[in-house]
């Protein structure tokens, strides 16, 4: 496979999921966009999902001009400083869905990402709500339902809180 296969792949699998995620969210919770890059995952959010509060979180903000969220729905800074704060200011529990996609090259790197992001995340998902990730994540409080999308294996990861 090349890489240009690969990525053709990943980006599939990506926005798969973010079309089944759209019909299968509960009405009522936030959606969470971690890491903005250039806005593409976030724009098909809030095109699939009209009406529905998305806040988007990045530390170096450089989307296109386009794909910037309304005010006060991108959060700025590292992710391990503003979702602490984002989840006392709106309480636990308050996302339908989060979809993360912040990982590099560096499959350590991102072990280590995941691992302290994971509580967060655990916290942040209403029951039922459901996390859709580029990379594995502990989540104990929640089921990996990857293998049940139509995703090949280990390209892309789904998780529903439990109620
Ligand atoms: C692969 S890009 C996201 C691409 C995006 N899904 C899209 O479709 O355009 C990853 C983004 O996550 C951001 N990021 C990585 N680690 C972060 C952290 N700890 N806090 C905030 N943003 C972070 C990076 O700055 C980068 O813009």
């Amino acid at each position: 496979m090349t890489r240009l296969d690969s990525v053709i792949r990943r980006l599939t699998a990506q926005r798969d999921l973010l079309n089944w995620a759209a019909q299968e969210i509960s009405p009522t919770g936030f959606v969470l966009e971690l890491g903005l890059g250039n806005g593409r995952t976030y724009d098909h959010l809030r095109t699939k999902m009209p009406g529905r509060e998305i806040y988007a979180f990045e530390r170096s903000p450089a989307a296109h001009p386009d794909c910037y969220p309304p005010e006060g729905y991108l959060i700025v800074g590292d992710i391990f400083e503003t979702l602490p704060a984002f989840i006392k200011r709106l309480g636990h529990g308050a996302a339908a869905l989060v979809h993360t996609d912040i990982g590099t090259g560096d499959e350590e790197a991102n072990r280590q990402l995941a691992l302290r992001l994971s509580p967060l995340l655990d916290s942040l998902l209403q029951p039922g709500g459901l996390l859709i990730a580029d990379r594995a994540f502990e989540m104990p409080s929640c089921t990996d339902i990857s293998s049940r999308t139509n995703v090949p294996e280990g390209r892309y990861f789904v998780y529903r809180r439990n109620a």
